[in-house]
């Protein structure tokens, strides 16, 4: 079971991944609930992965609801050094325009009821935050994205800030403007706290948002709703099994080194013994 070091989180239209193989669910519980869903584990062209849907299967969770803590442990629980998240994104820029794909390097977080930390209850610890995704990681699926083949190449926009609110519902359009003029770029409800939690636990964490609309700012755009934002994202999600296919290979020839992996080395204040 150690032996699983990347895991795939999908989110909305990414409930599973055919291409997994020797396929074994894993039922777990943590100390933190019940993740969202059970882990598949198996072998991708021989790479050991795990795969959770980050709403579940049959998307049965709210952004608000998913258990961000227990879905990040278990991941820790089964090994996993790397993680690869996918989520549906709105777009706050002209450029960036529905279906075109965006790695985020940098988060403003709205959310307001969702456990962020590991942290606490006697055990005190703060993680560096700067650079909330792994470089090396972010960089690898960006590379990824880049060899989809060219029927189904896609637009990418890197160094992109991802402003996550806490939903469900969508914004006002005075907060989308708002939103815009605090230079975000994308907007989502799920990648806070995962990216923290990814942090605190030394898992190498990025992102890749799947642009489904252009939130409710632009005058000349639809206005995004639950409809809109599913039927462009059903077109992307085959694109987005493909990218983590490539993702993986690259990722399994060369094990990055990440910033991530050694976040506790400055961030541990309540000494290990103690805890
Ligand atoms: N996910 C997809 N589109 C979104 C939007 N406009 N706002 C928040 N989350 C989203």
């Amino acid at each position: 079971m150690t032996d699983i070091k990347i895991g795939i989180l999908g989110g909305s239209g990414l409930y599973d991944m055919p291409d997994l193989e020797d396929r074994q669910e894993h039922q777990l519980s943590t100390p933190y609930g019940v993740p969202s869903d059970s882990l598949v584990s198996g072998r991708i062209q021989g790479i050991p992965v795990v795969f959770l849907a980050r709403h579940g299967r049959g998307h049965r969770l709210l952004p608000g609801e998913v258990p961000y803590q227990a879905n990040i442990y278990a991941m820790k629980q089964l090994g996993v050094r790397y993680l690869i998240s996918f989520s549906a994104v709105g777009s706050l820029s002209e450029e960036i325009a529905p279906l075109d794909m965006v790695l985020p390097d940098q988060y403003i977080d709205m959310t307001r009821q969702r456990p962020n930390s590991f942290f606490g209850a006697g055990a005190v610890a703060h993680v560096a935050l700067s650079q909330p995704v792994c470089p090396a990681l972010t960089s690898l699926l960006a590379d990824a994205v880049q060899q989809l083949p060219g029927e189904e190449a896609v637009k990418l926009h890197q160094h992109k800030t991802y402003i996550c609110i806490e939903g469900p519902q969508f914004s006002t359009q005075a907060e989308s403007h708002w939103y815009r003029s605090l230079g975000a770029g994308i907007i989502g409800m799920t990648n806070m706290p995962e990216a923290r939690l990814a942090r605190e636990a030394q898992i190498a964490y990025a992102s890749l948002g799947m642009v489904t609309d252009y939130d409710c700012w632009h005058p000349k755009e639809p206005h995004v709703s639950a409809d809109y934002a599913i039927s462009n994202l059903l077109k992307n999600a085959q694109r987005a099994e493909k990218i983590a296919l490539t993702a993986i290979r690259l990722l399994a020839q060369t094990w990055p080194e990440s910033i991530a992996h050694r976040a506790l080395a400055s961030g541990l204040v309540t000494p290990l013994e103690a805890m």
